[in-house]
């Protein structure tokens, strides 16, 4: 079943790239197409603050800037839904039980942008169509990857309110070298960048939106120069805290 869902999604990505796909910054997502997404909300408000991913059945990988300063159960995280003010059937949400910013995270440079949720304070989440986990095996994947990014704010280029929706958009990775020519030095090796050229991206909304290439996440949004920028993409290189991972979280 997982497989399954994983492969709907790289099909979809097929789609886009064609000629006829005129929707500019992607799409709307369809329920089981990114099974492994996350809304992280401010617990109470219920206001959504960022993405991530679902790498286990107890554990949810973000950005490090989305949880530095934060209690550790400040978090309601909500899967397998597509618009954020609904909750259907099959959807989770669970309460934050701590947080697990990377402890070398640095807010000037956004170094070792990535932290981890948990979220077993009332035991495992179940898996089921809507709810699925994304693997990530530590594999270094170099330029010239197809990928899908799914997340929710303005993953599109387009101003003006948030969506409430799930959007997918395909994008290719291109070398850390070219990405350092027009980033500079903050581009270090455990960065991995997009190629943005025709203006479609990320936002600064849509941070810890899960970059996935095959079967596996290779990336979450870190930052952009800027909203609807034709300037590469910066995402944290999940490759690169294979271990750190696996030491916090035991996956
Ligand atoms: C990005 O994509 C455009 C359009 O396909 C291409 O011309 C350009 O060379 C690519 N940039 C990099 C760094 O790969």
């Amino acid at each position: 079943m997982f497989k399954t869902t994983l492969v709907v999604l790289l099909l979809s990505a097929a789609v886009f790239a064609s000629p006829n796909a005129r929707i500019i910054g992607g799409r709307a997502a369809v329920r089981r197409q990114a099974p492994f997404v996350a809304s992280i909300r401010n617990f109470g408000t219920n206001f959504h603050v960022a993405s991530g991913a679902l790498i286990s059945d107890r554990w949810v990988v973000t950005c490090a800037s989305v949880l530095l300063g934060r209690a550790g159960n400040s978090f309601d995280v909500a899967l397998g839904i597509i618009d954020l003010a609904s909750s259907p059937s099959g959807s989770v949400t669970r309460r934050s039980s701590s947080i697990t910013p990377h402890p070398g995270f640095s807010a000037t440079n956004l170094d070792n942008d990535i932290g981890l949720i948990n979220l077993a304070g009332v035991g495992s989440v179940s898996y089921n169509d809507f709810v699925m986990p994304i693997f990530f095996d530590g594999i270094r994947n170099d330029n010239a990857v197809t990928a899908v990014l799914s997340g929710w704010g303005s993953v599109t280029t387009e101003v003006g309110p948030t969506s409430n929706t799930l959007w997918i958009l395909p994008l290719t990775t291109i070398s850390n070298e070219a990405c350092e020519a027009v980033h500079g030095g903050r581009i270090t090796r455990d960065k991995i960048c997009t190629n943005n050229s025709n203006g479609n991206g990320i936002c600064t909304t849509s941070i810890g939106s899960p970059l996935v290439s095959g079967l596996q996440l290779i990336g979450i949004a870190s930052w952009t120069a800027g909203c609807g920028t034709t300037t590469p993409n910066v995402y944290t290189r999940i490759s690169s805290y294979r271990t750190w991972i696996g030491s916090i979280t035991g996956v």
